[in-house]
């Protein structure tokens, strides 16, 4: 058998579907899963279907063998620890100059000291951040590949075959820059992710006590038709139509929302980044209240809700949930700037939005906006037009803020981005309140407004003479 193009660890739904996809595009792959009593039928029911082109292994070394030299792997396996050991299992039957891409959600400080530490074998390692889901990866995912530049260069063909195609046709993938680039910009992605979610589920409580499921459905469509649209807003009307017997399947999903870590991955690095994301911040948080259930339960029995006798705008709720994403693609976007500098990673955020456009789960006619303004801009918000749009929505935004607080409607990502947006339009904050209570207390000093901001001043504040 000839020698294949490419290697694929992980035959799971993503691993499999990437190399199904690379199949249907005529590369030679050979696909490794482990053997176990469970995972025993994997190899062989993906050899069932697959096309001559494919091999498939449950031995490492065979695997590694019947592939093209600089051997080109990519690991479909779960973040953390699977990828260390697959490494290590990989690492003594590689030569000189093969490469491992890891296609899985790692950390990207993970995936720095994976690049480090497979330098001593002269092995290059990519960390590639993949989206899209099980359908993205069949027929066309978005791809976000960081480490070397030649090592991508490698891959380059094979993934430019098999990734989305973007409105001119140019497919969603691009090297995003060196060491663990790629999988930040995945992990933002994801709370970009987040937040786009949580904003849509903010809409739905604001609507659902005074709309039936079909209802938010049809205004979910109709939004959908115009700058709103979106791949998340089109899945949510589809799952709001849902019917199991004559009940709506919605109604009998538990309120209880999972996480893997990539959101809150977001608003860590925010931190430390110093970079404000309370829209995001607030999608996190949103999910671990949802866990938090029977406290729920038993307080809202103890706290009833109030009864609702007003229908909401839904133009006032159409502009909020529009200033809402605007705020949020902002923070995202400015995380990754900041990181990009501070790595000196020399991250294209135009050509980021561009492969955003296609096959990721936050794709949208927002996103595509974007190509262009980071085009003449480094932040969605020095673009005049988003800053007109904003200020248009301010009203409705505010009615709406009002509306779900004083019938306490969950409006998590809501209230959070109109905090955000009355604090960053505020010249004069309250920040000199912390400054001197720092100073009064701790010694901390401060700086004054009619001095030069390089200097510090210290006072003694409760001797006022
Ligand atoms: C994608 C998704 C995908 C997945 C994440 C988020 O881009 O295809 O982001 O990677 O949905 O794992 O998962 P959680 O919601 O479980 O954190």
């Amino acid at each position: 058998m000839l020698k294949s193009d490419i290697g694929i660890i992980g035959l799971g739904v993503m691993g499999r579907s990437l190399a199904k996809n690379m199949l249907s595009k005529d590369f030679s792959v050979s696909a490794y899963n482990r053997w176990t009593e469970a995972e025993k039928d994997i190899v062989p029911n993906f050899l069932k279907d697959a096309s001559d082109n494919a091999q498939g292994f449950t031995n490492l070394s065979k695997f590694v063998n019947s592939l093209q030299s600089p051997r080109k792997i990519i690991l479909m396996v779960t973040a953390g620890a699977a990828v260390d050991a697959v490494v290590s299992e990989l690492k003594p039957l590689l030569d000189s100059g093969d490469i491992i891409a890891d296609g899985g959600n790692s950390h990207f400080k993970d995936t720095q000291r994976r690049v480090q530490e497979l330098k001593e074998n002269d092995i290059e390692f990519l960390g590639v951040g993949v989206s899209g889901g099980e359908q993205g990866a069949l027929h066309g995912p978005c791809i976000m590949p960081g480490g070397k530049q030649e090592a991508y260069l490698q891959f380059q063909p094979i993934l430019e075959a098999i990734a989305a195609k973007d409105n001119d046709g140019k497919p969603c993938v691009s090297w995003i820059g060196p060491d663990g680039s790629g999988h930040l910009v995945k992990t933002v992605h994801n709370g970009i992710e987040y937040a786009e979610m949580q904003l849509i589920a903010d809409c739905y409580a604001i609507l659902s006590p005074t709309h039936s499921n079909e209802e938010i459905a049809a205004i979910f469509i109709k939004w959908n038709k115009g700058d709103h649209k979106s791949y998340l807003l089109g899945i949510t009307a589809t799952i709001l139509q849902k019917k199991e017997g004559d009940d709506y399947l919605i109604d009998k999903v538990l309120d209880k929302a999972g996480n893997k870590g990539t959101g809150s991955w977001t608003s860590q690095l925010a931190f430390q980044l110093g970079i404000p994301t309370p829209t995001i911040n607030a999608a996190v948080t949103a999910r671990y209240l949802s866990s938090k259930k029977e406290e729920r339960m038993k307080l809202s029995k103890a706290i009833p809700g109030h009864a609702i006798d007003e229908v909401p705008s839904l133009e006032a709720l159409a502009a909020t949930y529009r200033a809402c994403r605007i705020l949020n693609h902002h923070q995202g976007f400015e995380v990754i700037r900041a990181a990009s500098d501070a790595h000196n990673w020399n991250i294209n955020l135009s050509e980021l939005a561009r492969i955003w456009t296609e096959g990721c789960i936050i794709k949208s006619q927002l996103m595509e906006s974007f190509v262009d303004v980071f085009k003449n801009h480094t932040s969605i918000l020095d673009d005049r037009t988003i800053l007109r749009t904003i200020l248009k929505s301010e009203k409705p935004f505010l009615y709406t803020l009002i509306y779900s607080l004083k019938y306490r409607l969950l409006n998590s990502c809501i209230s959070e981005s109109y905090n955000y947006y009355a604090f960053i339009t505020t010249a004069q904050s309250s920040a000199h309140i912390i400054q001197a209570q720092r100073d009064e207390f701790g010694a901390h000093t401060y700086r004054r407004n009619d001095r030069p901001e390089n200097e510090s001043f210290t006072t003694n504040w409760t001797n006022n003479g």
